[in-house]
């Protein structure tokens, strides 16, 4: 067992109850927009199978090996992600500088959650569309209708960002132990069999040689450096890393549970589920002649389409978005974590006010991304509306910049001793290639794909 100082078994905030809760808690917070909304939305702006390709060589060898990094920073420092680098750093780097990084990620998780906070506020609205038979029996061209009344329309978006942010201050209001643990525990497996019904649906109506084709044939010549790049930054999306939200989750985890392992899986849940819903939603775009590279709102128009079609297509409907509006507030809930722990352990204040006044920021900030989508989507620069540009930011620069930093920080300046103490010592094999990728593998990675993406090669 781990070595702590003594002060530091403890985080403040509490700890998960079990290995298993904090597997849950961490794959809550993986598996969300990224996977179901985001993952299909963008494979299909890059022309599918050689970006999915791109993207799951990045999620298992460098995501992997960050995610193991800030579980493990994270239950050594036992405080927020700020706090943890501030005093690792100075304890194995020799200077508290190190805080930055948590800084950094902090921002990023802010502004994350302000645009993530309109798209779950879409899949909200969605249940009651459903709920309300919108779908049934609609053709294409409706369901694009029905897309661009919600998101075109500031005061609608706006109403359901509103809310889903009310749902997410709430739940950190009260701690994430109590009510998160239970749930997110009943909604992952109905989550994951509800896609597989689905699935079995895009086999039988949706064209799905074409859909499995479009997302596993590699047409390399559809690559740009962009595109690896993009790839790169949603693997850090997807899986939470490179913010510091899977390194605050890690202070709440009990001392002995083996960091690798936990990982491992979650890794391996979040890719899976990510591909089923790329196979759900492919073969229905093919079978209706959508466009594969219709954008952000790819599944607000495929699934619903199916909904239609489907014998009990409305409960299916609400069904879904219901769920997909969960795994979205389990993801919320984490991005929002980081600062709320730091104003609590900074400002000592109660939970309940720091979760009022960081995600009433958060709130705020939304609405640029509400405004883009309808009466200022005409105003476009650098990489489109200004909600393509903090997509863009964060996702493609923030996140893989903060992932750099916080894995050559494990890496190269916490000592070995300290981090195969947290990393179970008899998993020897498993521990040197943790180092070897942490060292090595994942920064030259990061590095070059950011070179290729300028232009250097
Ligand atoms: N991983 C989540 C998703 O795929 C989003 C998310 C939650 C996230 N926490 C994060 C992304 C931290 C980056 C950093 O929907």
């Amino acid at each position: 067992m781990p070595k702590f100082p003594k002060e530091r078994r403890f985080s403040l905030h509490g700890q998960w109850s079990s290995r298993l809760a904090f597997i849950f808690a961490v794959s809550g917070s993986a598996v969300g927009l990224g996977n179901v909304w985001k993952f299909p939305y963008i494979a299909g702006v890059n022309g599918g199978g050689a970006f999915v390709l791109v993207y799951l060589v990045c999620v298992f060898v460098i995501g992997l090996p960050i995610m193991m990094s800030e579980i493990l920073m994270g239950r050594r420092g036992r405080r927020n992600p700020v706090e943890t680098m501030a005093l690792l750093g100075q304890e194995e780097g020799g200077t508290s500088r190190w805080g930055i990084v948590g800084v950094v990620g902090v921002a990023t998780g802010f502004f994350i959650l302000s645009y993530y906070s309109v798209i779950a506020g879409w899949a909200v609205a969605y249940i009651f569309e459903g709920a309300s038979g919108a779908f049934r029996g609609a053709d294409a061209q409706q369901v694009e209708q029905l897309f661009s009344r919600i998101s075109g329309n500031w005061f609608i978006t706006g109403f359901w960002h509103t809310a889903f942010m009310a749902l997410t201050i709430f739940v950190v209001a009260k701690g994430v132990k109590g009510g998160l643990e239970r749930a997110v525990r009943i909604l992952m497996p109905a989550l994951i069999g509800l896609l597989l019904l689905l699935l079995i649906y895009s086999m039988i109506a949706g064209d799905f040689a074409r859909g499995f084709a479009f997302l596993f044939e590699p047409k390399f010549s559809e690559l740009t450096g962009a595109g690896v790049l993009e790839a790169l930054g949603h693997a850090f999306f997807t899986l939470s890393v490179g913010m510091g939200a899977v390194m605050a989750y890690g202070a709440y985890l009990p001392a002995e549970s083996s960091i690798g392992r936990t990982s491992i899986a979650v890794v391996v849940a979040d890719t899976l589920i990510a591909i089923v819903a790329g196979l759900v939603i492919f073969p229905i775009v093919f079978a209706n002649g959508l466009d594969p590279a219709a954008g952000p709102g790819l599944i607000f128009q495929s699934l619903p389409l199916a909904f239609g079609q489907l014998p009990g297509g409305s409960f299916v409907a609400v069904t879904f978005f219901l769920l997909l509006s969960f795994a979205a507030w389990t993801s919320a809930i984490s991005l929002m974590e980081p600062a709320v722990a730091w104003l609590i352990e900074r400002q000592k204040l109660l939970r309940s006010v720091a979760a009022i006044v960081i995600g009433g920021l958060i709130w705020l900030l939304g609405f640029l991304t509400v405004f883009s989508n309808s009466v200022l989507s005409e105003l476009t620069f650098f990489q489109g509306t200004f909600f393509d540009n903090i997509d863009f930011v964060t996702s493609n620069i923030a996140l893989p910049v903060g992932g750099l930093a916080i894995v050559v920080f494990a890496g190269w300046f916490m000592s070995a001793s300290s981090t195969s103490e947290e990393l179970d010592p008899d998993a020897g094999l498993g521990y040197q290639l943790w180092r070897f990728s942490a060292r090595f593998i994942a920064p030259v990675a990061v590095v070059c794909i950011f070179l290729n993406a300028v232009g250097v090669f």
